[in-house]
């Protein structure tokens, strides 16, 4: 394998969670590996399938209680928006509020620069100071924001793709980034009736199909692999006790392939775990809050209770005896 040709920009943290992750029992591939190019592009087609409500409904929440964070929060805060991506739903909160600057964070260069430059036009007045990292870490804030109050902003219920442990870590970064009397809106999905979370991930005209699937594509491309799409499915399913939807990749007949050089066997049935989607009734939502250091202000939500937006400030490190 010393072929520089063949390994000439594959990421190796992506070749090594696939092989580990195949290793593994239950086999398992991180979440973050589905949002390739083509990936990232499918799951903004999923945004807009029938039966995936969460952009839907947060986007009505947006339009309709942003004006309401407004006033609850006060004029002149920093927006600090942790893995901004394409900013889509930015707008909606920055129209409403009286913002003294906005700065997105992502890990991707390209994006900030391109929606940085969208929101510019369109916020004309409004200071906006784009900051590559990777922000599941402290991110040091430019100092032009350093002195003003700051309003972390973490919608889309992403905090759902990480399990519980890891969301506290993250929830406790976000509050190191922002610092003293920062304050945190989030966007969380609701537990509801299977009936409706698994069509959510599982549509009828297979799109969110397609997105799991495509792993099996990049996995072909990018690790010189020998998946054959049709000895796999898509499988969506609600996993109760962990209060969560599950995506995996399931063998639907026995079959045998490679991966990078390396030789694997599937039995029929057997899957591999490619993604959490945590889900939190109203208390859960706030008990994760307070134990990554934030307490619930002023929360939201449709007329089914479909989705939470959630308004929270940073609590003193130590509040008990
Ligand atoms: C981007 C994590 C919010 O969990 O609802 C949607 C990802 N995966 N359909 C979600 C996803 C399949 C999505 N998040």
């Amino acid at each position: 394998m010393a072929d520089t040709e063949t390994d000439a920009g594959v990421d190796p943290a992506f070749r090594q969670a696939v092989l580990d992750g195949l290793e593994m029992r239950p086999r398992a591939i991180g979440a973050r590996w589905l949002y390739d190019f083509k990936g990232s592009e499918i799951f903004e087609a999923i945004t807009d399938v029938p039966e995936y409500y969460p952009t839907r409904t947060e986007r009505g929440l947006l339009e309709a209680y942003s004006g309401e964070v407004g006033e609850a929060m006060g004029p002149g805060r920093a927006v600090i928006e942790f893995g901004s991506g394409s900013s889509a739903k930015t707008p909606l909160l920055l129209s409403r509020i009286d913002a003294g600057a906005y700065v997105p964070i992502d890990i991707s260069g390209d994006f900030l620069r391109e929606s940085a430059e969208t929101l510019g036009k369109q916020f004309p007045d409004l200071p906006i100071h784009p900051v590559e990292a990777d922000f599941t870490h402290r991110v040091p804030l430019p100092d032009a924001v350093k002195p003003m109050a700051k309003l972390g902003f973490f919608p889309g219920s992403t905090i759902g793709n990480m399990v519980p442990p890891s969301a506290v870590d993250f929830l406790r970064a976000m509050k190191q980034t922002l610092g003293e009397g920062a304050m945190l809106l989030i966007g969380m999905d609701r537990i509801k009736d299977p009936a409706i979370l698994v069509p959510a991930y599982d549509d009828a005209a297979g799109v969110t199909a397609d997105f799991n699937l495509n792993l099996i594509d990049r996995i072909n491309r990018e690790l010189d692999g020998t998946m054959p799409r049709d000895a796999f499915a898509h499988k969506a399913v609600w996993n109760d006790p962990l209060a969560r939807i599950e995506m995996h990749i399931e063998a639907v007949r026995d079959v045998d392939f490679t991966v990078a050089g390396k030789s694997f066997h599937m039995d029929k049935g057997e899957t591999i775990h490619t993604e959490n989607s945590h889900k939190y009734g109203p208390r859960d939502a706030r008990i994760l809050l307070r134990a990554g250091g934030w307490t619930m202000v002023k929360e939201w939500t449709d007329e089914d209770s479909k989705f939470a937006l959630i308004l929270c400030e940073a609590q003193p490190e130590r509040t008990a005896p």
